[in-house]
């Protein structure tokens, strides 16, 4: 594969903010669960040590703990830099400052490192990249996608998320994707028609309300269901 880990931005959250983001309830944490993206987040980490079975794919498990926790020291100045610079696009609810962010991210990053080894053993982190995952038809019941479909919509077309969205559903019962907001605050402008699109093929998707919310006026997520 021939990702460049500088082009990539290992940040990750914890399973306290996926609850929150995704609306998870403990029948859902008892679902099979595929966390599509998850990159140095600690959803799997603390997901498996309260007994719930995730798999976490995402390119940069092909990468070493080093190298990622390299990554993670080398950008995370610039993008605390950029929150502190922009104080009104910010949330202060679940994260109570931008050093309480702070301190959660490495918080997040150090679960994940430390689990990294035992997970990679267990297959709990594989190596895999959208828009084509190599899972069978409904191989799992729910498919999560944090901070990656929608937020980079300035750099993915519609194409791109589109045959993602497919391709989750394909090999899950059913997806959640946080948040719907690009990078620039600004609502994906594929939600729409995604939710359009999905529609006329039979599947019931929603957007929810949830009560995670970090960037201003990211509190919603897409969620789809087979029928
Ligand atoms: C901002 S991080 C979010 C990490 C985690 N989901 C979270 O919310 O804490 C975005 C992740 O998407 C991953 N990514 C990049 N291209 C991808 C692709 N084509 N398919 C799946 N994940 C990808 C990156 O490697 C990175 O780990």
């Amino acid at each position: 594969m021939g990702l460049k880990l500088d082009k990539v931005v290992p940040i990750g959250r914890s399973l306290g903010e996926y609850i929150k983001m995704f609306n998870l309830t403990e029948k859902d944490l008892q679902k099979n669960i595929i966390g599509v993206g998850d990159g140095p987040a600690s959803f799997n980490a603390e997901a498996t040590q309260i007994g719930s079975k995730v798999i976490s794919i995402d390119p940069i498990y092909q990468f070493t703990a080093l190298e990622i926790q390299q990554r993670f020291d080398a950008v995370i100045d610039n993008i605390m830099a950029q929150v502190k610079a922009n104080p009104n696009d910010w949330v202060w609810s679940y994260h109570q400052s931008p050093e309480d962010l702070f301190d959660n991210r490495k918080k997040s990053l150090n679960k994940f490192i430390s689990d990294y080894y035992q997970g990679k053993l267990e297959q709990r982190y594989q190596i895999g990249e959208l828009p084509k995952l190599h899972y069978q038809d409904n191989q799992f019941d729910l498919a999560l996608c944090s901070h990656f479909l929608f937020l980079y919509s300035d750099f993915y077309d519609y194409q791109f998320h589109y045959l993602s969205i497919k391709e989750m559903l394909r090999i899950s019962k059913e997806i959640r994707i946080f948040p719907l907001l690009k990078l620039d605050l600004k609502f994906s402008e594929y939600v729409d028609k995604i939710v359009k699109d999905f529609k006329d093929q039979k599947y019931t998707i929603v957007v929810v309300n949830v009560e995670y919310q970090l960037q201003k006026g990211g509190n919603q997520m897409l969620q789809i269901v087979k029928h």
